[in-house]
């Protein structure tokens, strides 16, 4: 696609060059006003290069200069260069001090990256190269400076200020301004950098590290949300326990801060000792969050300190080893979870979350190696392939290894690096040294795109009382990557017999984990008298596409009887996409089919399943889900027929959905069986509902009765959701009611807007363009912006409606999104990347979509590179 005005550099993984200077301090000075903010920053550069450096490149964008020295002397004109990426000093001397004084506008920066005044406070963003919006400098990851900074505002509006390490002094100035001293004794790159300014109330806890030293924890936010901290707070010390234990990691400073925020373009950021949150993740009570937001809290926790070893203590050489922090912490952070709550559980939503956004990324014209090879604008590559396909490699490294074969790889890969800057080749090499085992065939993961498909097919043979098991993968091509080598895939497998039992595999083990190697191999298990039904890929040991070789009969048999809880749960899913997919295909063959019957009525029947995993085992694939299994998605069809799966099940199993539904009404608790337990009722009322003749608004009551009266948000939220998605006829007084009650909870708000924007009716178009004029909608706090777009791009008979209505609004909206905020439009554009997924006409209007976002005025970098990937 043709893009007007851009020549965007594009940063090749082979050019790595290590830098020829390193800076070993960095004193920051910052006057902190909202228009008008100076930054004076004091440099300590030294020469690591062996030959002469003529010209030596200092990043810096958006800075106003207001002074430059050298070693205490004002720079000549011959001395240094101002270009469009930075400054450029001429002939520098082999070691020498920068004294640079500039001007920036926080106020005015609606992009949130660099240095940002949003919501009365003053806030950083620097992760991936936001500091070189803060001043001229060296802005690589491989760069690491001590830093030293000193804050200066007024009291009033800044009662606290904040930056990472330590506080060393503070002190009062004229005109009722004061300032802060903070020192922070690791030397880190420049990514790592934050300061916080305003006023803010704190909570304050202690953690005792297992060596004994006490570390203060802080948690900052406004007045009246010191309540809203439990959880947060809570899963910290949780987290700051479980590295203890699981990996021996301590935390290294005496305090240990977070900042929420409800201006952020992301979900947290690990900061040095000061950690910066999207509220969202941070603040919960239970009348205003619900248990998926508490948990969603519990893991980012986690999952930036866990960042303190893994991407600060040890960090990334240069931005193509993203995953070598971002899919190490994700592991981390999701075994965490594991560990805090149950582990199948948590295993089929990670799962799920890895097929709903990284299966279909790795599967168009987006898709890209867990490596890259090339970015343009590398905040397009915080993706769901770097974070949760780099997961899933961990993960399989972790299988393949065992567990304290793994800890003693990662015990390794810390004493060799702690401090350095290093690559993922690096981390794969401490796996193997300390293991005395060769990963060589592993890295292809790294650097092949793509999802790999495995076929499995299988055979007992009577005679012989053996079972054959034959594996073969293949990975479709990629951009770029016409032709993929096979790469090692670890199955863990188990064969059952017909009463459910695992039988014992050539030995006394009943599992074993397969590698695949080869594009084919296969496997006999002998002495088996009866035949037997293959178990494969349990726990989802590799993240692949199963083409498994079962009937439905077996897949039915293994919904109930498998004792892999992930399994159980693809057994059933697997039957229920079959199902849906003849309905697309025939919507006359509408019913459910018996063995997706007998699944059901056993789960349902079942009450000794826990709570939380029966709800996963009946609820439906999501459209979005159904429609990845097609070769072309049939939008409109695939969205009747889970209604109509829906309404099926709803309405055979009235009395069962009924029961459930009072048998597990119970006062809030927070413990992980009551989780479980309103899961699964408001899964049952659900189905309820859907089970509802037209017309007939008898189950629509007890809706009614849940939202006006549920002690706590998930109920609450559930039947909200229910009645506004369902347009019961009084949902305009429930909207309305909804929003006079929490108006005051932006989170709320975020949920309000998201709830109505992803209504599959005709009409929601039309209410979306009201949203957006709504006087709670502000372009300017992503938060509200994902809620009204993200939530009509998640909607899919409304985004992708025939006559391309959707497309156009939406592209529209991301035009005038990206003058504002050009990272958050660039990610919120990777929809319209899916067109060669949908039917001619609307891959025409998805099209035009992206031909009109091309042909924008003053298009940003972020979102030229996502439209020129999407549509070469
Ligand atoms: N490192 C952060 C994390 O924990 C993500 C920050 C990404 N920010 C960005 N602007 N790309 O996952
Ligand atoms: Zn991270």
């Amino acid at each position: 696609m043709t893009i007007s005005g851009t020549n965007a550099v594009v940063v090749q993984r082979g050019d790595y060059k290590v830098p020829s200077y390193q800076i070993s301090e960095i004193a920051l000075d910052l006057r902190l006003d909202p228009e008008n903010t100076e930054v004076s920053a004091c440099l300590h550069f030294q020469c690591t290069a062996t030959a002469p450096v003529t010209e030596l490149h200092l990043d810096g964008e958006s800075l106003e200069l207001l002074s430059l020295q050298r070693d205490g002397r004002t720079l000549a004109e011959h001395e240094y260069r101002l270009t469009d990426a930075g400054l450029v000093l001429l002939n520098p001397p082999e070691s020498f001090v920068l004294e640079s004084r500039v001007r920036i506008h926080p106020a005015a920066n609606s992009t949130l990256s660099g240095l940002y005044h949003a919501g009365g406070q003053f806030l950083t963003q620097c992760e991936a190269e936001g500091f070189r919006r803060i001043t001229y400098t060296l802005d690589r990851p491989d760069c690491l400076a001590r830093f030293t900074v000193t804050l200066h505002a007024p009291q009033k509006n800044c009662p606290v200020l904040l930056a990472n390490g330590n506080c060393m002094a503070t002190g009062d100035e004229e005109d009722g301004w004061h300032w802060a001293r903070w020192e922070d004794p690791y030397p880190k790159p420049a990514y790592l950098f934050a300061m916080v300014a305003g006023d803010l109330a704190v909570v304050r806890d202690q953690y005792r590290t297992a060596s004994g030293r006490d570390v203060v924890l802080e948690i900052y936010v406004a007045e009246r949300d010191t309540g809203a901290c439990v959880q947060a707070m809570d899963s910290l010390k949780r987290a700051m326990h479980w590295d203890e234990e699981v990996y021996g990691r301590e935390y290294d400073l005496d305090r240990y801060m977070i900042v929420a925020t409800d201006s952020f373009n992301m979900g947290a950021m690990e900061n040095k000792g000061l950690n910066i949150f999207n509220a969202k993740y941070v603040l919960a009570s239970p009348e205003t969050a619900t248990d998926n937001d508490y948990q969603g809290i519990e893991s980012v926790i986690a999952h930036e300190y866990f960042h303190n070893w893994t991407g600060n203590r040890v960090t990334l050489r240069d931005w193509f080893q993203l995953s070598l922090k971002e899919g190490l912490t994700v592991f981390r952070d999701q075994e965490f979870s594991a560990d805090q709550n149950s582990r199948g559980v948590q295993r089929i939503d990670d799962v799920r979350r890895l097929r709903a956004a990284q299966f279909p990324e790795d599967a168009g014209p987006l898709a890209h190696p867990v490596r890259p090879d090339a970015y343009s604008e590398i905040n397009n590559f915080y993706t769901a392939t770097v974070y949760e396909k780099g997961a899933e490699l961990v993960r399989m490294i972790h299988t393949l290894l065992g567990k304290a074969q793994f800890r003693q790889g990662m015990d390794l890969y810390f004493q060799r690096h702690d401090g350095q800057a290093v690559t993922i080749e690096d981390f794969v090499a401490a796996m193997e040294d300390a293991n005395q085992r060769d990963l060589s065939g592993f890295r292809r993961w790294y650097g092949q795109a793509g999802t790999p498909i495995l076929r499995a097919t299988g055979s007992y043979d009577p005679a012989r009382h053996s079972y054959t098991l034959t594996l073969r993968q293949e990975t479709p091509a990629t951009p770029g990557q016409p032709v993929k080598e096979p790469v090692p895939i670890p199955v863990r497998m188990a064969l059952l017999n017909t009463q459910g039992q695992r039988v014992p595999l050539n030995g006394t083990d009943r599992e074993s984990i397969l590698l695949l190697e080869q594009t084919e191999q296969s496997w006999t298990f002998d002495n088996l008298p009866d035949p037997v039904i293959p178990s494969l890929l349990r726990g989802f040991s590799a993240p692949v596409r199963l083409e498994s070789p079962l009937d439905d009969d077996a897949r039915s048999f293994l919904a109930s009887h498998d004792d892999d809880p992930f399994n159980r749960w693809e057994s059933i899913q697997d039957l229920a996409v079959k199902a849906l997919l003849a309905t697309v295909a025939d919507a006359s063959l509408a019913s459910l089919p018996s063995a997706l019957r007998h699944a059901v009525a056993a789960t349902l029947g079942d009450a000794q399943i826990d709570p939380a995993f029966r709800a996963e085992l009946l609820s439906l694939p999501s459209e979005d889900y159904i429609g990845e299994q097609m070769p072309v998605i049939a939008v409109e069809a695939v969205h009747h027929a889970r209604d109509s799966l829906m309404r099926t099940i709803g309405m055979q199993f009235v009395p069962e959905w009924m029961g459930l539904y009072h048998d597990l009404a119970a006062t809030y608790q927070r413990d992980g069986l009551s989780i479980g337990r309103r899961r699964l009722r408001n899964l049952a009322l659900s189905y309820l509902i859907a089970g509802d003749h037209e017309g007939h608004e008898g189950m629509a009551l007890y809706a009614r009765q849940q939202y006006a009266q549920a002690d706590n948000m998930t109920d609450r939220l559930a039947a909200f959701q229910l009645l506004v998605q369902h347009r019961h006829h009084d949902a305009e007084d429930i909207l309305l009611d909804f929003y006079r009650r929490w108006h005051e909870y932006p989170l709320l708000i975020d949920k309000w807007f998201a709830i109505q924007a992803a209504t599959p009716r005709p009409e929601t178009l039309r209410q979306v363009e009201h949203l957006l004029v709504h006087p709670a909608f502000d372009w300017r706090v992503p938060n509200r912006v994902r809620a009204v777009l993200g939530g009509f791009a998640a909607n899919p008979t409304v985004f992708h409606a025939a006559d391309g209505s959707g497309y156009a609004f939406y592209a529209e909206q991301l035009r005038r999104l990206d003058d504002l905020n050009p990272q958050t439009a660039a990610r919120l554009a990777t929809p319209l990347s899916r067109w060669q997924r949908y039917d001619a006409p609307r891959q025409q209007a998805m099209g035009e979509a992206l031909k009109m976002l091309a042909g924008k005025p003053k298009l940003s970098r972020d979102l030229a590179e996502v439209i020129q990937r999407s549509h070469p």
